[in-house]
C-alpha cells in the first residue's frame, strides 16, 4: 500500500509541469528539484517580526504575538509555519484587533519549579497541556523548552531552565518535550549551547574546556535529545571558544547529529543578520526572525561559488521535513478555544507538586484551619506568577496569595488588605508597549512601618512574609539587592518575627522568586520559610494549600542555595558587576577583551552548583541540591541495583498522605523518581532506569 502511494507520488513529481508539484510527506525530493535557488533561500530565512509585532501594527498574521514564521511558497503547496514561546505556556497576543474573543494561555510554574517537582510524569502532562494550547491557538512549534545549566545564581533566566545537574535537566527537558510533541505540534529545546549569562549575550565568548562542555553544558541537551526527539534545537546567541554555535560545524554537525543522531532541524535564536552562508554549511537550517537581505546573501553566495548549492539543499530538506510534520501542513484547524479551565487545574497540581519547603521549626505548618493570618510583603498581594521576556506568558488571570488564602477558608486582616492594596495601586510600574509584551515587574517593596506590625500582631494568629523577586530575558540579576536581600526586606524579617515571637505566635516566609536568594543570614528568624518559586497563575491557590496542609509538600531542590554568593566558584568569572544592565551592556565586538562581559572563562570547570561542593572544601551549602522537607515521614530501603535500573521501596510512616522524592547520588546524581501520594502506612516500590544515553 505504502509502495503504491509512493509511486504514484513520484509519477505526479515527474510528470507534473513545473510549477505543479505540490508538497507531500512523500515527494521531498521532487519538491526540493523543482525549486529555484531563490526559492530555496525564501527557505530557510524566516519571514522577519511581523507575526510577533502584530499586536502592536494590526499586521494581518494567522498568529498575531507569535515569535516567527517561516516563509510560504505557495507554488510550491508549502505554507508558512509559525513558531512561538515559550517555556511557561504559549506567548500570543491575547486580543486581536478585528475580534472580540480573547487568545489568553495558561501561565503554568516556571521551569525551576517544574524541575523542583522532580516528577517526570507530571512535567510530561504539563508538556502536554501546553502543545495542546499550542496546537489550539495555530502554533505549530513551541519555543521551549529553555533549558541551560544554572551555572550562577545571577542568570537572568534560570527562572527559564531547570537545573545546575544536567541529568535532572535533561531528563524534565525530555519529559516536557514529549507531553508537547504528544500533541502534534513541535518544540524548540533551547539555547544550544552554555548560554549561562544574559549580560553581552549576542557576543560573550563562553571560554570552556571540552571536557567540562561535554560533562556539563552539552551532556543535559544530549540526554534530553536521545530521550525525546524533539523537532528542533535552537542554537544559542553566544560564543563558544570563539565560534558564534550558529555557525559551529563541530557543535550543530559533529556533535548534535554525527554523534547524538539528532534527526531535526536547528534553528538560531533571534539573532538577525550574521553570517549566514557559514550559518548554513556549519548546519544551521533556519535563520530567525530572518531579514529579506539573508535571501539575497545566500543566493550571492552560491552563484559566487562560496557556499555549494548542496549545503543549502540539506537545510532546504530539514526545513520541508520539519513542515510536513505540523498541524498547518496535515491540514489542522485550530478550535481558538483549548480548554483552559482544565489546564489551570494541572499548572496547579504542577505548582504543588513543585513547591519546596525548605523550614519548618516547631510544626509552624501546616498552619491551623481557620486562623487569622497577618500578610506582610507586596508579594502577599501581587504574586509574580512568571519572569520577564520571551518566557512571559498572556495568562487569563493570575491567583494572588490573599485570594488563595481566603479561598482556603483563611481570614486576613483587612487593615493589611487595604494598606497593601492601596499602596500597590500607586506604585505598579506604567504599561509600557514592551511590558505588555514582555511583562514586568512589580511594585517594589514597600517600608513596613514597625507600628503597623505592632498595630495588627494581636489580631492575627501567625504572620506570613512574602518575598518577591523579578528577572527576566536581556539582563543579570544584582547581587545587592536582589541576591542579598533589601535593607527594607530584613526590617521588616526581624521585626515582624520580633513582634509576632514576643507574642508566642509563629511567622512564615514564602519566596516568590524565579532564581537562588541568600538564605543563610536570614533563615533562623521565622519559623517555617517556602520555596514558591515563580509558581504560575495558579500560585496563590497552591502556596495555600500547602501552608493550610490539603497539600503536602514534596518539591526537592534542583539547584543549591550556597551560604554566600561567593562559595560558588563560578562567581568570580560572572558578570555580577554589570548586573542588571541590558544584554547589549558593555558587549558587542568593542566589549571583546573585558572579562565576563566579551569573553567569560568558566574556570570553575566541573565545580558548579553542588559538584562544587563534592569536589572540593567548602563551607556548607545553605540549603543542599536535593533538599526538601515534608509534613509526614518516609522510610527508604535500601537501593538495589538490578541490571539497568535500581529498585527502592518507600514507605510513608508518618501521619499524613505524601509523595516523597528519591535521589540517588554517587557522588552525583545518577538517578531519581517519585512516588505517587502515599496514604500512612503505604509502601510503593520504584524502578528507576539507572543508565541514561550514554555520553
Ligand atoms: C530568546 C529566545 C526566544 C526568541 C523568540 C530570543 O530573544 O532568546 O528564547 O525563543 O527570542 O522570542
Amino acid at each position: 500500500m505504502r509502495k503504491t502511494v509512493c509511486i504514484i507520488a513520484l509519477l505526479f513529481g515527474s510528470l507534473a509541469a513545473p510549477g505543479q508539484v505540490k508538497l507531500t510527506r512523500e515527494n521531498i525530493d521532487d519538491v526540493l528539484s523543482e525549486m529555484t535557488l531563490k526559492e530555496k533561500a525564501t527557505l530557510v530565512v524566516g519571514a522577519g517580526y511581523k507575526s510577533m509585532l502584530a499586536g502592536i501594527t494590526g499586521a494581518d498574521v494567522r498568529v498575531p504575538g507569535a515569535a516567527g514564521m517561516t516563509r510560504a511558497i505557495s507554488r510550491l503547496g508549502i505554507p508558512a509555519v509559525v513558531l512561538s514561546d515559550g517555556p511557561a505556556g504559549v506567548r500570543i497576543e491575547p486580543a486581536r484587533k478585528r475580534s472580540k474573543a480573547t487568545f489568553y494561555c495558561t501561565g503554568f510554574p516556571i521551569g525551576s519549579l517544574l524541575s523542583s517537582t522532580w516528577n517526570p510524569e507530571m512535567v510530561e502532562r504539563v508538556g502536554a497541556a501546553i502543545g495542546n494550547e499550542a496546537l489550539e491557538y495555530g502554533v505549530d512549534v513551541l519555543l521551549a523548552p529553555g533549558m541551560n545549566i544554572q551555572r550562577n545564581p545571577l542568570c537572568g533566566r534560570n527562572f527559564e531552565y531547570y537545573s545546575e545537574d544536567p541529568l535532572l535537566s535533561g531528563v524534565i527537558a525530555a519529559s516536557y518535550v514529549n507531553g508537547v510533541q504528544s500533541e502534534g505540534v513541535g518544540t524548540s529545546v533551547k539555547h544550544f549551547a552554555a548560554n549561562n549569562q544574559e549580560t553581552n549575550r549576542f557576543w560573550n565568548d563562553s571560554r570552556v574546556d571540552e571536557e567540562v562542555l561535554r560533562g556539563l553544558y552539552l551532556r543535559n541537551f544530549e540526554i534530553a535529545i536521545k530521550l525525546s526527539r524533539p523537532w528542533t534545537v535552537m542554537a544559542s546567541y553566544n560564543r563558544i571558544n570563539g565560534i558564534h554555535t550558529q555557525q559551529d560545524k563541530w557543535l550543530l554537525t559533529d556533535v548534535l547529529r554525527d554523534e547524538w543522531g539528532f534527526d531535526g532541524l536547528v534553528m538560531t535564536d533571534w539573532t538577525g543578520k550574521r553570517d549566514t552562508p557559514a550559518q548554513i554549511s556549519a548546519g544551521c537550517d533556519l535563520m530567525e526572525p530572518g531579514e529579506k537581505s539573508q535571501i539575497n546573501e545566500l543566493v550571492r553566495s552560491v552563484k559566487r561559488g562560496e557556499l555549494p548549492e548542496e549545503a543549502l539543499d540539506i537545510c532546504v530538506r530539514r526545513v520541508l521535513e520539519l513542515i510536513v510534520k505540523t498541524p498547518v501542513f496535515n491540514g489542522y484547524t485550530p478550535s481558538q478555544a483549548p480548554d483552559l479551565k482544565s489546564h489551570a487545574a494541572v499548572a496547579q497540581e504542577a505548582a504543588e507538586d513543585g513547591i519546596v519547603l525548605l523550614e519548618n521549626r516547631s510544626r509552624a505548618l501546616p498552619l491551623e484551619r481557620g486562623s487569622v493570618v497577618a500578610l506582610f510583603g507586596v508579594g502577599s498581594y501581587q504574586l509574580l506568577p512568571g519572569g520577564t521576556g520571551s518566557g512571559h506568558v498572556h495568562r487569563p488571570y493570575v491567583v494572588n496569595l490573599d485570594e488563595g488564602m481566603a479561598g482556603e477558608g483563611f481570614t486576613l486582616l483587612p487593615t493589611l488588605t487595604d494598606l497593601y492594596g492601596r499602596y500597590i495601586d500607586k506604585n505598579k510600574p506604567k504599561k509600557t508597549m514592551l511590558s505588555g509584551m514582555l511583562g514586568s515587574a512589580g511594585a517594589p517593596e514597600m517600608e513596613l512601618d514597625r507600628s503597623i506590625v505592632e498595630s495588627v500582631a494581636g489580631e492575627a494568629d501567625c504572620a506570613i512574609i512574602t518575598i518577591s523577586r523579578q528577572a527576566g530575558e536581556g539582563g543579570d540579576r544584582h547581587l545587592e539587592g536582589d541576591f542579598l536581600l533589601e535593607e527594607k526586606e530584613k526590617r521588616m524579617i526581624a521585626d515582624v518575627c520580633e513582634v509576632f515571637h514576643s507574642l508566642g505566635k509563629k511567622v512564615t516566609v514564602v519566596l516568590n522568586v524565579g532564581g537562588v536568594i541568600e538564605t543563610a543570614s536570614w533563615k533562623d528568624l521565622p519559623d517555617a520559610i517556602v520555596l514558591a518559586w515563580q509558581p504560575g497563575q495558579e500560585g496563590g491557590r497552591a502556596v495555600a494549600r500547602i501552608l493550610s496542609g490539603k497539600v503536602c509538600p514534596s518539591g526537592r531542590l534542583p539547584v543549591t542555595f550556597p551560604a554566600g554568593y561567593f562559595d560558588l566558584p563560578s562567581s568570580a568569572h560572572f558578570p555580577y558587576e554589570y548586573s542588571g544592565r541590558s544584554s547589549m551592556a558593555g558587549g558587542g565586538n568593542a566589549g571583546d577583551d573585558v572579562p565576563n562581559v566579551g569573553y567569560t572563562e568558566y574556570a570553575e570547570g566541573m565545580e558548579v552548583g553542588y559538584r562544587h561542593y563534592v569536589l572540593s572544601e567548602s563551607p556548607a551549602p545553605s540549603y543542599p541540591f536535593g533538599y526538601g522537607l515534608s509534613y509526614t515521614t518516609f522510610e527508604t530501603g535500601t537501593p538495589v541495583i538490578d541490571g539497568n535500573s535500581v529498585t527502592v521501596t518507600v514507605t510513608n510512616t508518618g501521619a499524613v498522605a505524601g509523595k516523597e522524592v528519591v535521589i540517588i547520588m554517587d557522588p552525583f546524581l545518577q538517578t531519581f523518581g517519585k512516588t505517587r501520594l502515599l496514604l500512612p502506612g503505604e509502601s510503593q516500590t520504584l524502578v528507576l532506569p539507572l543508565f541514561f544515553p550514554a555520553p
